[in-house]
């Protein structure tokens, strides 16, 4: 008997100190599992908005559409600065002579009104989405100078005054200088060009001021680290601060791509527009999977792709980090990969944070890890 239970008593120990050691470590990783996930919790509960609330407003380009259901709480979340994707562009808001159309954009200010977020204004004067009526007379005919200045001012006036208070900052100018090597070509061909000369520049910075004095005026255009094209922007924006025109920040609009630009020019171009004393913002960021306008192919968002993404994004927000004093917003054209400007059938560009299902990428994880 004694035998017996002294011979059992070894193996009943060894099992009890077995199971006792399986219990302990069950426990502690059950422990750590705990501490990960309320880590990812937390950071699950904050929006990207929060994570950069020390560093500069994170906005979004919206349409009236995107908010109301799921997408308006996923906005509320994670931004706390909207742009009208298009209802204020010239087209949209201001359609005929005489005619303006608000609703739109009404219910884009009270949405962020009602839900403590900022407004930027998007855009006053530019060649794109602007009704042909306002470079024509009433037989089709180009109108003069003097009329297309009138009807500028009109518009600038109308529109800035409507929301006096309400949208902090306006892209007055868009994309006025023109995409060429030759560094004595300036100026984009556009309508306004062609009928006003450069008059017209200074002029709309002048008119949104009176307008509403307190809202910040904005220069706005792409490829704004392509040297060339940054230095031709640097000129004119140099000229008009030298001519007291209110100009007070430059938009990099940052329709960037995987491969563009390099780090160093986008350092180069904040520090260069901000050593005019403007502030700086990315206005309109994305990031396409495509490495450049040639790339046709419709290749899917692979891992390839994804990893160049993530490691443009976690370029991108470290250098903005880092010149946050110089940087005082950046807005996402659109709200996720469930529609992009850049999609065309056939060829989906993936070049934002959140996923078609609304969800955070790997991306947005790296963009938020710091
Ligand atoms: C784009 C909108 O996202 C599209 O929906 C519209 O069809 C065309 O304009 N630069 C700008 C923005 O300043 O206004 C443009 O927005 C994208 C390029």
């Amino acid at each position: 008997m004694k035998t017996i239970l002294s011979n059992n008593k070894t193996p009943i120990t060894f099992i009890s100190v077995f199971l006792v050691a399986i219990v302990i470590m069950l426990l502690s990783s059950f422990g750590r599992a705990g501490r990960e996930n309320n880590a990812n919790e937390v950071d699950t509960l904050k929006g990207l908005k929060d994570f950069y609330k020390d560093y500069f407003p994170i906005g979004v380009a919206v349409a009236p559409n995107n908010l109301v259901g799921e997408q308006a709480e996923m906005i509320k979340k994670n931004f706390n600065s909207l742009t009208p994707e298009n209802v204020m562009k010239p087209a949209l808001i201001h359609p005929a002579e005489n005619k303006y159309f608000w609703d739109d954009a009404d219910k884009i200010v009270e949405f962020a009104q009602s839900n403590g977020m900022k407004v930027r204004g998007h855009t006053l004067c530019w060649h794109g989405q602007t009704g042909a009526w306002m470079f024509k007379d009433s037989i089709g005919k180009q109108v003069t100078k003097e009329v297309a200045l009138a009807r500028l001012k009109d518009h600038i006036t109308q529109v800035v005054s409507r929301y006096k208070g309400k949208v902090y900052a306006w892209d007055v100018l868009n994309e006025a200088i023109v995409d060429d090597n030759d560094s004595s070509k300036v100026y984009r061909d556009s309508p306004w060009y062609k009928i006003c000369g450069e008059e017209f520049i200074a002029k709309a910075f002048q008119w949104a001021h009176e307008a509403d004095p307190k809202a910040v005026l904005f220069y706005n255009d792409y490829n704004t680290e392509v040297p060339v094209k940054r230095d031709k922007i640097y000129n004119m924006l140099k000229k008009l601060l030298k001519a007291g025109v209110p100009v007070n920040a430059i938009g990099l609009q940052g329709h960037w791509h995987t491969d563009d630009p390099s780090e160093q020019n986008l350092r180069d171009a904040i520090d260069k527009f901000s050593s005019l004393g403007l502030k700086v913002q990315v206005t309109e960021f994305d990031v396409t999977i495509y490495t450049s306008k040639t790339d046709t192919i419709n290749i899917g968002f692979t891992p390839e792709r994804e990893q160049k993404q993530i490691d443009f994004y976690k370029m991108a927000f470290k250098v903005l980090r880092e010149k946050k004093d110089l940087i005082t917003g950046v807005t996402f054209w659109n709200v996720s990969d469930r529609r992009s400007w850049l999609d065309r059938p056939n060829k989906k560009s993936y070049p934002l944070l959140f996923d078609e299902n609304l969800k955070p990428k790997k991306a947005y994880w790296e963009v938020v890890k710091f």
